[in-house]
């Protein structure tokens, strides 16, 4: 394993290892076990608190960021497995025309209540819209079903999703003409 890919050990020091990480187009350094969760490496050795911790369990869906764009359960994410994956998080979830219009359409509907499980919704979300830019209710669904939230905004966080995948649909329309 290369030394850019994550673990350094030359770097060991009581235990742990120097792992190196691309955060939002950023290169990071942490230093820690390599079974730490990617959560607690964002949220604890970083200093990015957007990410949530839920369940710690890989069921609730709180914790989601995206690994090379996929959603990923952070939670159960060891740092050791991350390796070259470019990690993006709800902090820079502004970076990609769909995460700004997963922000939009987001607010436009005055989706979040108690706020706490959004970052993870959003960030499952935008990993839908990339695969399928124009989901079915079923295909909301289906990806949203592991993204729980207390509150109950199911419903808004689906039309929201709809509502965006239209706004990016239009802009790619009115790109092309
Ligand atoms: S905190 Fe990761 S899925 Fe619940
Ligand atoms: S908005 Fe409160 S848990 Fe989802």
């Amino acid at each position: 394993m290369s030394e850019a890919n994550s673990a350094t050990p030359a770097a060991s020091q009581g235990g742990a290892t120097s792992y190196s990480l691309n955060v939002n187009g950023k290169p990071q350094r942490a230093r820690v076990d390599g079974d730490t969760p990617l959560l607690w490496v964002l949220r604890d050795e970083l200093g990015m608190t957007g990410t949530k911790y839920g369940c710690g369990g890989a069921f609730c869906g709180a914790c989601t960021v995206h690994l090379d764009g996929e959603a990923r359960r952070s939670c159960v994410t060891p740092v050791s497995m991350v390796g070259k994956a470019k990690v993006r998080t709800i902090e820079a979830l502004d970076a990609t025309p769909t995460g700004r219009a997963l922000q939009r359409a987001w607010l436009e509907l005055d989706v979040a209540q108690c706020g706490y499980c959004q970052p993870g919704q959003l960030m499952q979300a935008a990993s839908l819209l990339q695969s399928t830019p124009n989901p079915s209710d079923e295909d909301i669904d289906a990806t949203m079903s592991g993204n729980l939230c207390r509150c109950g905004t199911y419903g808004r966080i689906r039309a929201a999703i709809k509502l965006a995948a239209s706004q990016l649909a239009q802009g790619a329309k009115g790109a092309a003409t």
